[in-house]
């Protein structure tokens, strides 16, 4: 398929299913690689890392532990904007070194929420490995060790992500047609 409409929306092929196993390999060897011996707590951000996680924990072939969490944003009042609460954190990480899988770093606020509360949590480390990146999109300080692809400041489904709820299981990754 090289073109889809999602609701209202058309969308292109930008990258196909042998394109992103293609970055996994890569990012998955680097991070087998550099916690080999850590025995790590993967935590995984859903809804939107499913498939991307599925993917790159097969390939990192290490001791290791796997987890799940939600993030809840809303609008509070603090001068901070928008909060990103973490649900669902059912595993002690204290002292574990931690490895967020996401799907997409845009500005980069939510990662900023969920590192600063896995080292609350007690995490002695926290590092993120994420799909995809959109550097020129970020507003904060974080950083992104592990990124599969870094793209430019584009809207894409599939692979995960969605586009109001729809495309998440498309195995390609799709851009908006502007
Ligand atoms: P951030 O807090 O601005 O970094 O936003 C990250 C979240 O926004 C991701 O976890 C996605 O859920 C969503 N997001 C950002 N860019 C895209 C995109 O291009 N397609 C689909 N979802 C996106
Ligand atoms: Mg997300």
């Amino acid at each position: 398929m090289q073109e889809i409409t999602i609701l209202d929306k058309t969308f292109s092929l930008y990258l196909s299913e042998a394109e992103i196993a293609g970055a996994i390999d890569r990012v998955s060897a680097l991070v087998a690689h550099d916690y080999k011996d850590a025995k790590p707590v993967f935590v995984v951000v859903l809804s939107g890392a499913f498939m991307f996680a599925s993917e790159l924990l097969k390939r990192v072939d290490i001791p290791a532990e796997v987890t799940f969490i939600r993030v809840k944003s809303y609008d509070g009042m603090q001068t901070t904007g928008a909060m990103h609460s973490i649900l669902g954190l059912d595993m002690d990480i204290k002292g574990r070194a931690v490895v967020v899988l996401e799907d997409i770093v845009d500005t980069g606020l939510t990662m900023k929420h969920v590192v600063e509360q896995l080292y609350g949590a007690g995490a002695a480390s926290v590092d993120i490995c994420a799909l995809f990146h959109k550097p020129a999109a970020q507003k904060t300080n974080v950083i992104v060790k592990y990124a599969a692809m870094k793209i430019p400041n584009d809207f894409i489904v599939g692979f995960g992500l969605d586009y109001d709820g729809y495309g998440r299981n498309l195995a390609g990754v799709y851009k908006l047609k502007q």
